[in-house]
């Protein structure tokens, strides 16, 4: 972002002044346009997972529709519809125009941590790479940022630079075979081809999202959603926030709202006892041992409970309270805004569409050089196994390497190994409790594209039927939200990922 010039958008037809360069969906949230859309059922409806998952926040942009506005940064003179404004101004078709071309020795899909890592070994090594992601700017989510690049990030993003790595940013991937793969702007809708000799999936992971009464509502976003549309320029000065779920990613989150000065409530679902093990590995490592207290020193001042999560959210327009399960009973809470997110899924779509083989904890199954078993095709990082910024980074190098036709280090490979043991005792120390399975039940949406309820999806028998009968995973979504949710109740295996893998403006389709 460019400090805080300012200018003009064309929002319904009024013009407003936003920051330069800020990210759409934190621009208008900080305008207090929270809600975005009305469902088909006519319910309210705003950003959810800020990392362009949900598609709950898509908007017309420039005459393109269902563009998701966390995936783009404002531009002087944006012209920009919420969805109900297309009853009173129909749009003219969109002329996708016909494909580009591009050709590489390397793609590599996502330019996160794992992305950038194997990018820069194989453009070492001396391949034509090409880096393509459908965010901004590169970084992938932890490194995702608005006018200041961490140093860590910088280093990385630079030494790709130097090693002329090429990238392509506002392109989903979202079809394709080995070798021949389909980009798609997230602004336009129009396409490129890109010819390759190898590929390396470095899609990441998304948050988990579990139904209860209320997250439907404007206002209740994903836990790592609130930290992106932070980074986009959000302010949270003085506001009130629950942040709730599980797992690490709820401390990063808090610990970034509270240096903007939210006041912070912590609500983490796991026991103490739990956690227990995973703190007994921390204290052998002294890096780790250094990070924790660095983050737990900057939450000193935020209250934070265990064995707690939310049961209900409730607001006239938007969330305005949170009530919460707690040891002591039920607790409510006045809030302007609740993020909540159950751990992270590993974002497999794309090598699911390229064949490559899916294990039961949901990771691609892969081989010490991060070969997928599909010729040409490697994967690296969180589709491989939740295990944070390091492992994304070495399983990366690992892929980049092997993608280059060379064998990497024993070393590396062990580092990988070990991440792997960490990212174990992370998700053991944070399994859900059953109760959190339980609480999307009757009139609670599980669905949000299509609004099909959990009371009409307890009669499928099966992700088939869930698709077929009552639409569930079928809107713009694709299931990345759904399914992990019939997933996680333990009824249903999600079925194979069929083109496109995502959906693109132009070819959205609104609910209205
Ligand atoms: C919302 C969120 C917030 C997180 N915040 C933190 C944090 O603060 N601290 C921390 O330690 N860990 C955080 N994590 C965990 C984090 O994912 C890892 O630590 C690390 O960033 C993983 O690196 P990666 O390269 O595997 O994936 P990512 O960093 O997730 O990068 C994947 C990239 O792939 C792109 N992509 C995905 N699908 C496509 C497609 N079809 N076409 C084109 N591009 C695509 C995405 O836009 C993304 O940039 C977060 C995770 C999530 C989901
Ligand atoms: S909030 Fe933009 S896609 Fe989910």
């Amino acid at each position: 972002m460019s400090g805080d010039r300012k200018v003009k958008i064309r929002l319904d037809g009024v013009w407003i002044e936003v920051k330069e360069g800020a990210q759409l969906a934190a621009a208008l949230l900080d305008l207090g346009v929270v809600s975005l859309r009305r469902s088909a059922t006519g319910e309210r409806r705003g950003a959810l997972c800020a990392m362009g998952s949900c598609h709950e926040c898509r908007l017309v942009v420039d005459g393109h529709r269902g563009v998701r506005s966390c995936l783009i940064r404002v531009r002087d003179q944006m012209q920009v519809e919420t969805e109900r404004e297309l009853d009173r101004a129909p749009l003219a078709p969109l002329e996708i125009s016909a494909p580009q071309q591009d050709v590489a020795n390397l793609l590599v899909i996502g330019a996160g941590p794992a992305g950038l890592a194997a990018a820069i070994a194989a453009a070492e090594l001396g391949l034509d790479v090409l880096v393509v992601d459908e965010s901004p700017g590169p970084g992938g989510r932890i490194w995702a940022h608005n006018d200041r690049i961490p140093a860590e990030a910088r280093s990385w993003i630079e030494r790709a630079e130097r090693a002329g790595v090429r990238r392509l940013h506002g392109y989903s991937i979202i079809d394709g075979e080995p070798g021949r793969l389909q980009a798609s702007s997230v602004a336009s809708g129009e396409s490129i081809e890109i010819e390759c000799d190898t590929i390396v999936i470095a899609t990441g992971a998304r948050e988990r999202f579990l139904p209860f009464p209320g997250w439907t509502l404007p206002g209740v976003v994903g836990a790592g959603a609130l930290q992106s549309l932070i980074k986009g320029g959000l302010a949270v000065k003085g506001k009130r926030l629950v942040v709730a779920g599980t797992g690490p990613l709820l401390l990063a989150v808090a610990q970034l709202a509270r240096q903007q000065q939210a006041r912070v409530l912590l609500v983490e679902q796991a026991s103490n006892f739990k956690r227990i093990p995973l703190l007994l590995r921390v204290l052998k490592s002294r890096a780790r041992i250094r990070q924790s207290m660095a983050l737990w020193k900057s939450l000193r001042d935020v209250e934070k409970l265990s064995c707690s999560w939310p049961v209900k959210a409730e607001g006239d327009q938007r969330v305005e309270r949170v009530h919460l399960q707690t040891e002591k009973g039920i607790r409510i809470e006045d809030v302007d805004g609740l993020a909540v997110g159950f751990g992270l899924v590993p974002e497999t779509r794309v090598a699911e569409g390229l064949g490559c083989r899916i294990l039961d904890d949901g990771c691609v199954a892969v081989d010490h050089q991060q070969w997928t078993g599909v010729e040409g095709v490697y994967c690296a990082g969180e589709p491989t196994g939740i295990a944070g910024c390091e492992a994304a980074i070495d399983s990366g190098l690992v892929a980049g390497i092997s993608a280059a036709g060379r064998t990497p280090r024993a070393h590396l490979q062990a580092r990988v190994r070990r991440h792997r043991a960490w990212g174990a005792a992370l998700e053991a120390a944070h399994s859900l409790r059953p109760e959190l399975f339980h609480q999307g039940r009757g009139e609670v949406m599980l669905c949000r594209c299509e609004d099909v309820t959990a009371a009409t999806a307890d009669r499928i028998g099966s992700i088939r039927e869930a698709r077929l009968l009552c639409r569930i995973g079928m809107g713009p979504c694709q299931g990345r939200v759904c399914m992990p949710i019939l997933e996680a109740q333990g009824e249903h295996r999600a079925d194979s990922v069929r083109p496109p893998w995502s959906t693109s403006p132009g070819k959205g389709e609104i609910s209205q």
